[in-house]
């Protein structure tokens, strides 16, 4: 019987994440101060996260070692498979060969442990004693619930409205771990109070609650903020998964050819593909695809430029793709994949050609899901099947030319706490947001003027 499934073992793990800042440092930009639009002074990033990842915020060291701690908590559930998906290549009758790597098996579901576990671990090494952060459909915190857990901090998440009322069993799952979950925005804090009292209907976003938990973070002496995504040290930590498919792929004679991710802030795309970049620089022909909602085009309609990472101008400015602080996307169901911008260093790959960003509507990536679900027998989260259906493009297009070719997506989470969404697709309640022009148009007058 054929083998399908490349497994590594503990000893193959790696040990080091590989930092893609090293690579392309001629394309850095500095996070700059919104004080004076100058490069900002680390020191002022204190009260909002530790040194300890400050300095791996700003590291372009190109290998950064895994602390042993961190290791054993990520043995739990690493090394993940990578699997080929036999039966969907079947149905679609493709010459090509599709491969996900399964990150869905983690404690809480998705590609999130992976960075909620070292942040979690330095942040206890610095003497915090409280995390806060924000989650959009809710799969980060849980995984920071998961983490802070693990290492005896106490956690509080500002979860997205829409999200809180879509999904309430990712509620009770981080309930489950020990973390106070709010809904955002909230009359906790001034940057909730400010937009209750000018949208009290909103269905918030992610760019509200991270300003929720921002200032939670900076009105505490004792407690820091956690972001899921977006940040140089939440790709770097990524970085584990596409290690791994590398010595999967040498494994089982897996050719990179084309490599997919979603994108909400990158982390789980960038995770998947920065091991590549090197490759890729020198010249190997590998394409790195990234795909986004439709109702939520950052890469694809946005532009490149500094912009405040949350809503309530709170964090320095970070030069990236962006639809502008203020943009609050339609309430689709792909919750981790409704945010204004897009992690500088994606940003730059993208601007240099490196990466193909595209975007999908909402409806043909839920025939995706399902398409994967009855072929594969994994109900994949709503934001992991927008990689699923260019997978399925990329294996109809090779189809069509009669190409064989290896297609390799990241699976970034299961469904099974998303079946609401299913059940509103089957019903018919679903539809596709046509790219919102005013609203951008409206939220870009607001980019600050640097
Ligand atoms: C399952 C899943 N996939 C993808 C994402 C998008 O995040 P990122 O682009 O950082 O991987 C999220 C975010 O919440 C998620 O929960």
């Amino acid at each position: 019987m054929a083998q399908d499934k490349m497994y590594l073992t503990n000893d193959d793990m790696p040990r080091q994440w590989y930092n893609v800042a090293a690579d392309i440092k001629q394309w850095l930009t500095p996070p700059l101060d919104p004080a004076n639009a100058k490069p900002m002074d680390p020191s002022k990033l204190a009260a909002i996260f530790p040194e300890n990842l400050i300095e791996q915020e700003m590291s372009v060291e190109r290998w950064i070692d895994i602390p042993e701690e961190v290791l054993e908590a990520l043995v739990v559930y690493r090394p993940s498979p990578l699997v080929r998906a036999r039966r969907l290549e079947k149905f679609l009758g493709t010459p090509a060969r599709i491969f996900y790597k399964n990150e869905s098996v983690s404690p809480a579901g998705s590609h999130k442990p992976n960075t909620a576990i070292p942040q979690a671990y330095y942040n206890k090494v610095a003497g915090v004693r409280r995390l806060t952060t924000e989650t959009g459909a809710g799969q980060w915190g849980s995984a920071l619930a998961y983490a802070t857990n693990h290492f005896g901090l106490e956690c509080t998440v500002y979860m997205v409205r829409k999200s809180f009322e879509q999904k309430p069993f990712r509620k009770s799952m981080m309930n489950m771990f020990g973390a106070e979950v709010i809904p955002s925005p909230s009359d906790k804090t001034k940057a909730g109070r400010d937009i209750l009292t000018r949208m009290p209907d909103t269905p918030g976003s992610l760019g509200i609650a991270i300003s929720e938990a921002v200032e939670d973070a900076i009105a505490h002496d004792d407690a820091r903020y956690s972001l899921g995504s977006v940040l140089n040290h939440v790709l770097l930590h990524q970085t584990v998964t596409g290690l791994e498919v590398k010595k999967q792929m040498a494994l089982g004679g897996v050719k990179p050819d084309v490599l997919i991710g979603c994108c909400g802030g990158g982390s789980n795309f960038a995770g998947l593909v920065f091991p590549f970049v090197p490759d890729r620089l020198e010249g190997k022909k590998i394409r790195m695809v990234a795909v986004e909602p439709s109702a939520c085009p950052t890469m694809t309609k946005g532009v490149f430029a500094y912009d405040f990472g949350d809503t309530g101008k709170l964090t320095p400015l970070l030069k990236m793709y962006t639809l502008g602080h203020d943009f609050i996307p339609p309430g689709i169901h792909a919750g981790g994949l409704r945010y204004h911008g897009m992690a500088p260093l994606v940003s730059i790959l993208i601007d240099q050609g490196l990466v193909e960003p595209v975007n999908r509507h909402q409806l043909a990536c839920f025939e995706a899901a399902i398409m994967f679900a009855k072929t594969e027998g994994i109900i994949p989260a709503p934001e992991s099947s927008h990689a699923i259906r260019v997978a399925i493009d990329e294996a109809l297009r090779a189809k069509e030319e009669g190409q064989a070719k290896d297609i390799t997506f990241l699976l970034s989470g299961h469904g099974h706490l998303d079946l609401t969404a299913y059940d509103d697709y089957f019903a018919g309640k679903l539809h596709d947001y046509e790219y919102p022009e005013e609203a951008i148009a409206t939220s870009m007058k607001g980019l600050p003027k640097v």
